[in-house]
């Protein structure tokens, strides 16, 4: 059964009754429920609960019939395991950025139970609640958007200290993205044997260098990853962010699904990757302007890419204010496309 899920057929890209539909930041601050439970529980207390990360998990589920859940959690979840301090306001702050290879050598090696085991927990937990037919996503943060928090100490414009790092010490680099690219090899496993069907690399800040300081720098990390995901025979949905000079070296990456950005014409990502499904790729500020414009986009979106191997989603998080009318909207047009 768990293999005939609507998402697991598209990822195969086997033809399926209609294109399988989430949204990523599903269980977020658009949902009037989520913001009520924040008023009680820090975004770190919700997440390191295995109770309420289920809860809000399924909260999104509730509302709308979305084909995936995706396990409530941050990229910056396992860290700890490594000895990373963090806080949330609202993204993510370290209090000790890494900026030498002394500091890389003091993350401790991870013992794989420490990883996230809240985490862990909660996809046990959101598993056996969640309809037969429903999919469940795991993930994590790729090594270098990761690093990009850990060695700028937050989330800022273009990352000028962390590029000043990739400049300056690539050896040390290449280390800390060796050591998180291992970690989260360990991480996805768990994952899975936890109950994901499969998992979301997340490298929402890939852009940040060129193309061939990237394959220098980056390639051999996150393809390692990638690599003994595969081996253990977990689909891979593989998601970029503002880098349109990156798509082609993403795309030859092994992994089955190539998630990109607005900036993307995806009909042409298709064509071009044939050997991957495709995932995306609404911009969500279209949202924002309500259900009509929704619907146009999510119209358009299906007129030009091919349904086989289509996984439809935004092109980057649902923004907080975006309202639920628009969601419905999105939800009503890929549920009504008739396919053969
Ligand atoms: O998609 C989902 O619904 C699952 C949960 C999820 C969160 N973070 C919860 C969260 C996922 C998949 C992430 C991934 C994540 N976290 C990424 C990669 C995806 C992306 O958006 O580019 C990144 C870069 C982070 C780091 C991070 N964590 C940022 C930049 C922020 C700031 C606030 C925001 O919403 O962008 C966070 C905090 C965070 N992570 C919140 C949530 C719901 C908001 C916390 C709150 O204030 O309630």
């Amino acid at each position: 059964m768990s293999k005939d899920r609507l998402i697991l057929r598209a990822i195969r890209r086997e033809p399926t009754e209609r294109r399988p539909l989430w949204i990523m930041r599903q269980a977020g601050r658009y949902l009037p429920e989520y913001r009520k439970l924040r008023e009680n529980y820090s975004f770190k207390a919700l997440s390191q609960s295995p109770e309420l990360s289920t809860e809000v998990t399924l909260l999104p589920m509730k509302r709308y019939p979305f084909d995936a859940a995706i396990i409530f959690a941050d990229i910056m979840s396992p860290l700890p395991a490594l000895g990373v301090e963090f806080d949330f306001n609202p993204g993510p702050i370290v209090a000790n950025p890494i900026r030498s290879q002394k500091d890389i050598d003091l993350l401790i090696p991870p013992d794989p139970e420490k990883l996230g085991p809240e985490v862990i927990t909660a996809l046990r937990q959101t598993r056996s609640s969640l309809p037969e037919d429903t999919a469940l996503l795991g993930f994590c943060g790729a090594p270098w958007t990761l690093a990009a928090y850990l060695v700028e100490g937050r989330g800022v414009k273009d990352f000028p200290t962390l590029r000043a790092f990739a400049a300056a010490q690539p050896d040390a680099l290449s280390s800390l993205l060796k050591k998180l690219s291992d970690a989260m090899a360990v991480y996805l496993i768990n994952q899975a044997n936890a109950g994901a069907d499969a998992v979301q690399i997340f490298d929402s800040w890939a852009g940040i260098l060129s193309l061939d300081d990237w394959e220098r720098l980056i390639r051999p990390h996150l393809q390692t990853l990638l690599e003994k995901v595969g081996d253990a025979g977990i689909p891979r949905l593989l998601f970029l962010q503002n880098a349109p000079h990156l798509v082609d070296a993403y795309a030859s990456l092994p992994a089955e699904v190539l998630a990109v950005d607005w900036r993307i014409n995806l009909a042409d990502a298709q064509k071009r990757y044939a050997n991957h499904a495709v995932q995306g790729n609404i911009d969500p500020a279209i949202l924002l302007h309500g259900p009509a414009s929704t619907k146009i986009a999510a119209k358009q979106l299906l007129q030009r890419v091919k349904p086989t191997g289509h996984i439809v989603n935004l092109g980057h998080g649902i923004l907080p204010k975006t309202p639920l009318e628009s969601v419905e909207a999105l939800v009503d047009v890929v549920h009504n496309e008739k396919l053969e």
